[in-house]
């Protein structure tokens, strides 16, 4: 059975995107990674970073996982600063850690975000699936979602039940 992680990239654990990946949940078999909880540092040409938690997190996605799944909040019109440092940090899996860049190959890469605002960002999910092709990870699609108050409207979670039956 293939084996899902959805890795949170948002500035509130419990935020709105945390609320979207809840539904989603609700229909695909997954666990959680908030990649809050982690200590994870910009990128670093010399790797004096190599001690945070990037590496051993990331080995264990590698070893545990088949299917990734990003979730991020639409940040500027961009993923999150914290997504971006992780794909920033994946550049460790081409330099000091290979045998992990190797390991990722070939296994799936999801995207959904979280906006405000019911019209997506032209091009949002470009550098997600322009570096899953980089990685040699299948691309399997994206969605975009909003919440404009508090709570998920109908429509929304249609479209995520609709992106969660498309990857079962
Ligand atoms: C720093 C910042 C920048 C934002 N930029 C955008 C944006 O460009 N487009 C948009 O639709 N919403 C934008 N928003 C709103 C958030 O995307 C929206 O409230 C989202 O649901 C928040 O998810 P979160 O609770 O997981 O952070 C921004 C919010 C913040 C805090």
């Amino acid at each position: 059975m293939t084996k899902t992680v959805i890795l949170l990239g948002s500035s509130r654990s419990k935020g709105n995107t945390y609320k979207i990946v809840q539904q989603l949940m609700t229909r695909l078999d997954a666990d959680l990674i908030d990649l809050n909880e982690y200590t994870i540092s910009p990128y670093d040409y010399e790797s004096k970073n190599r001690g945070d938690d990037f590496l051993p997190l990331i080995k264990r996605i590698a070893d545990d996982y088949d299917r990734l799944i990003v979730a991020t909040p639409v940040y500027w019109y961009t993923m999150s600063a914290t997504l971006k440092i992780f794909f920033d940090r994946l550049s460790d899996c081409i330099r000091i850690e290979k045998e992990t860049g190797r390991k990722l190959r070939g296994k799936s890469l999801g995207a959904l975000c979280c906006g405000s605002e019911a019209m997506p960002t032209p091009a949002f999910f470009t550098p997600i699936k322009m570096s899953a092709d980089y990685l040699g990870m299948n691309y399997i699609g994206d969605v975009h979602t909003w919440i404009s108050d508090t709570d998920i409207e109908e429509d929304v979670k249609d479209i995520i039940n609709d992106f969660a039956s498309q990857l079962v």
